[in-house]
């Protein structure tokens, strides 16, 4: 599908970003884990999750559509129980979802049965072993290609029961996090995590609205086995990381924009935080919370934005929204430094790589380290086509350039968009942009 993006007279309005994924994923994860029934409201009901739900069912999951009480889209879910998974009878594919393929190593670590994991093109190039060496250390018996570096992955049936353990994290991955903490559930006793633990927070709030067993102690995170996982209700806020696409357009585009239901999570606002350090206006308001996750509006109004350098712990709080930071970065005075972001290379692409060839191909200049960027500002863009290579969060970011650039931005392969933000089009015309 090849598309143009463009919007004469800039991209702004009213909009509510599609569900979050994070959030969705472990939400599927832990109601297929419950005892009894769960509702999910407003899930992301697409490409990754989609691949998570696929997974849950052949493990003996049942999951149904359903209308909830509001008249709005929701899943109901009758859990296994936590040791209750069925040996599947085929393989699990996690698709292009890395969320799915390492949290749900966790899941299927250390049980008596066999399953084998895999996982698309870009998957089964992305690192594993960051989840199978700890689980491996946990007892798990995993083996997989290379030695466990990368999918398929295949979780023995012979496996011992999951052990106590004590971890130090490499990398500040949330996804690694949330794997071991659902392994911990059903180890013989405390799990302590340590090290690299500053990323999303997602599973630790749906842990604690549930009660499971988890502490902080002497900057350690703590996790105990449960007997069970109770079932329950939640429902998702929009994703920030999706709202991030308009936001930037609005702002590159002199729009002003609001978007409602979004997710407000503390360790998912680092983009915003730098967006306000460049000088824009954002406002945040808190307008409620569920499963833990607080949720409101955020408003951008028209601004001069200045470069800014980020890099070290504030890395992990904008990881999907860097793509974007050399985008607005384009269209800020001075130079907008990037540094510690190496994790970029192992994304759904080398999204370092692939945001220099996005520039490029609109006539923009960037400087490419091993670990980061450097945009100079402001930079004159053309008309121009891009190849996303199959990377949504690319796809996106090029056709937001679309909403700045008079002439538009043609996007090839755009339908990789879906994987997570389904109603891209429909949002990007209905804040005033032209598609054709
Ligand atoms: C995610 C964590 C992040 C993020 C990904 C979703 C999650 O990955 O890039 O899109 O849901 O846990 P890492 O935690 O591996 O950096």
């Amino acid at each position: 599908m090849n598309i143009c993006f463009h919007s004469p007279r800039g991209l702004g309005g009213r909009m509510v970003a599609p569900p979050d994924k994070s959030i969705t994923h472990r939400a599927l994860m832990l109601a297929g884990l419950a005892s009894g029934t769960s509702r999910i409201g407003n899930p992301l009901n697409t490409g990754d999750c989609i691949s998570t739900r696929r997974c849950l069912e052949r493990l003996g999951v049942g999951i149904r559509e359903i209308e909830t009480c509001e008249g709005s889209f929701g899943l109901q879910i009758e859990g296994c129980g936590l040791r209750g998974l069925r040996e599947p009878q085929d393989l699990l594919d996690a698709g292009n979802s890395g969320t799915t393929a390492r949290l749900l190593s966790g899941i299927l670590a250390g049980r008596r049965m066999f399953t084998v994991l895999s996982g698309d093109d870009s998957l089964r190039a992305r690192p594993m072993l960051r989840v199978v060496q700890p689980l491996r250390a946990m007892g798990a018996a995993i083996d997989g290609r290379e030695h466990g570096r990368y999918l398929p992955l295949v979780f023995a049936s012979d496996s011992g029961p999951l052990l106590s353990a004590d971890i130090e994290l490499e990398v500040a991955s949330a996804q690694v996090k949330s794997a071991l903490m659902f392994a911990a559930l059903r180890a013989e006793s405390t799990v302590r995590l340590g090290g690299a633990l500053a990323s999303r927070d997602h599973t630790e709030r749906i842990f604690d609205h549930l009660g499971l067993p988890m502490w902080w102690r002497h900057g350690r995170l703590n996790v105990d086995p449960v007997e069970e996982v109770p079932a329950f209700q939640i429902d998702v806020p929009g994703d920030l990381s999706s709202a991030a696409f308009f936001l930037t357009a609005a702002l590159i585009s002199g729009g002003q924009l609001t978007v409602e239901q979004c997710g407000l999570n503390p360790t998912r606002l680092g983009f915003v935080h730098v967006l306000q350090r460049m000088g824009a206006e954002i406002r945040l308001e808190q307008c409620g919370s569920s499963g833990g996750e607080p949720s409101g509006r955020l408003h951008v109004s028209p601004a001069t934005l200045r470069g800014v350098e980020i890099g070290g712990d504030m890395i992990p709080s904008c990881i999907d929204e860097i793509p974007l930071l050399a985008v607005v970065g384009c269209f800020a005075n001075g130079a907008t430094i990037v540094r510690g972001a190496g994790e970029l290379r192992l994304k759904e692409s080398d999204r370092l790589a692939a945001v220099a060839r996005l520039l490029k191909s609109v006539g923009g200049a960037i400087e490419l380290s091993e670990d980061g960027f450097t945009v100079e500002g402001p930079q004159s863009l053309y008309a121009g086509r891009v190849d996303p290579g199959g990377d949504h969060r690319i796809a996106m970011a090029a056709a937001v350039l679309g909403a700045a650039i008079p002439e538009g931005v043609a996007v090839s392969g755009f339908e990789c968009a879906e994987v997570s933000f389904p109603d891209f089009l429909a949002t990007f015309r209905a804040l005033g942009g032209e598609v054709s």
